[in-house]
């Protein structure tokens, strides 16, 4: 395995125009960003086997604040990325006949650590498989956190949302690109591998599986990365949005080391609709769409409580969500003020803020981890709370 590291950003925007920052989250932490590519030399691309399969992740480290010793401002996206998803953004918001403001994401930023105290850089293998050992409850990160996105969609929609679980769990948060599939993956060399090759038909059962497998493949490949060897047991959690919910099940079954997942909204594809989880696993669906309204939700939960009757399973509906809960659109919303616009927040933010949004996924998802991985109690994943009525359990 061949690793290339690079700074996602070298302040390259610095004196330019400038019309947001992503909110720093309001944390005992500051997180670090590094992008990362990944070469699996004992493995062909699976869509291209003229070459080894190479991906592309972003890894947000949490650093206690004591230690972070200079914060900066890196451009969201490379202008390359950003004028790519603009087109995205526009050809989805067109067949609504809304249309999206050109320019937005090359204008937003992200403030992260730049200038780490050397004792609490966790850039080496040993140093994260360490923050797993007995007696080291305070090491940071607590634990590691994988994000599968939508089909189709960059991992760099969900940077914004990726720091702010980092910040508010503790947890080393590492977000994937799967090449070919992925709607455009930049490499550190500038090449792009544009995807678009997993048909987009709830119909295409077979390739959808296959994408699965493929997305499962990647994710091992990044837990060899990250030191988590098998002997770590099920110590990693992952949450996937849209497709990167029924990714979440597909690697629960496949890889030991995933000991809970999260589906947030996505329809459930693969083996794991009929066989199930034998791991505590949480589905978050947007308003009326929950295990009554999709039948692989129920299909999925049918087996999984069927086949492993002591299994936790809980599924929650988020109130003024629209789909993509999990990405940045939400927080996009709120920084580029866009939400005066309600046809952009009926198709693409949500009527929920993206700041509400991502209160409640931190909140949740931390006491999930906490409950799933670390033997702690259910928190409130217990049962509804005043604190946070939008969250409904179904
Ligand atoms: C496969 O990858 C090679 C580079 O290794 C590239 O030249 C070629 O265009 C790719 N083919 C497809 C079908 O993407
Ligand atoms: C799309 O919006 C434009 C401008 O508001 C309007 O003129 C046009 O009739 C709309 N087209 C459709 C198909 O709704
Ligand atoms: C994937 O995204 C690209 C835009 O990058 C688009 O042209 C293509 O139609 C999409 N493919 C699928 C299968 O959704
Ligand atoms: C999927 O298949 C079902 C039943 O064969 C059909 O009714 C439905 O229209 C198909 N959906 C798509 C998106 O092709
Ligand atoms: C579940 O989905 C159905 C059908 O869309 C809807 O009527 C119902 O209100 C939903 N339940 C919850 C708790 O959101
Ligand atoms: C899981 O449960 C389903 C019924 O929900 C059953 O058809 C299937 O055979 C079971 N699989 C295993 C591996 O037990």
């Amino acid at each position: 395995m061949q690793l290339t590291h690079l700074l996602p950003a070298a302040v390259l925007g610095a004196g330019l125009v400038q019309t947001g920052v992503f909110p720093v989250p309001d944390t005992p932490y500051r997180v670090q960003w590094t992008s990362s590519e990944l070469v699996d030399h004992a493995r062909p691309d699976p869509f291209n086997s003229s070459h080894p399969r190479r991906i592309m992740i972003s890894r947000f480290t949490p650093i206690p604040a004591r230690d972070c010793l200079q914060t900066c401002r890196v451009p969201y996206m490379t202008p390359l990325m950003a004028s790519h998803e603009d087109a995205v953004i526009t050809a989805f918001l067109a067949r609504g006949n809304i249309s999206w403001p050109r320019g937005v994401l090359a204008s937003l930023e992200l403030e992260v650590c730049c200038k780490v105290l050397r004792r609490s850089s966790s850039s080496s293998k040993n140093n994260n498989a360490r923050s797993f050992g007995v007696g080291l409850k305070s090491s940071v990160p607590r634990g590691t956190v994988l994000v599968g996105t939508g089909l189709n969609t960059t991992r760099l929609m969900y940077s914004a949302s990726a720091q702010n679980l980092a910040a508010g769990m503790g947890y080393d948060v590492v977000v994937m690109d799967h090449p070919y599939e992925t709607d455009a993956v930049q490499f550190p060399d500038g090449s792009v591998i544009y995807g678009g090759r997993v048909p987009r038909d709830p119909n295409a059962t077979e390739a959808l599986a296959h994408a699965l497998d493929v997305r499962s493949q990647d994710a091992a490949l990044v837990l060899d990365y990250l030191g988590i060897g098998q002997g770590c047991g099920e110590r990693v959690g992952f949450a996937g949005d849209s497709f990167g919910g029924p990714a979440a099940a597909d690697v629960m079954l496949k890889d030991r080391r995933v000991g809970a997942g999260v589906n947030v909204d996505g329809m459930m594809f693969g083996p794991a609709v009929n066989v199930g989880v034998a791991r505590p696993f949480l589905s978050l669906g947007s308003p009326g769409h929950n295990s009554t309204s999709d039948e692989t939700w129920a299909r999925f939960r049918d087996a999984t409580t069927a086949n492993n009757s002591r299994v936790w399973h809980k599924e929650l509906s988020l109130a003024g969500s629209v789909h993509g809960i999990l990405s940045d659109f939400g927080l996009i919303g709120d920084v580029a003020g866009l939400r005066d616009s309600g046809e952009l927040v009926g198709s693409l933010f949500g009527k929920i803020t993206g700041a509400r949004t991502i209160e409640i996924l931190k909140e949740y998802l931390s006491d999930f981890f906490e409950f799933a991985l670390k033997g702690k109690g259910q928190g409130l994943l217990a049962g509804p709370s005043q604190k946070y009525p939008e969250l409904i359990f179904v």
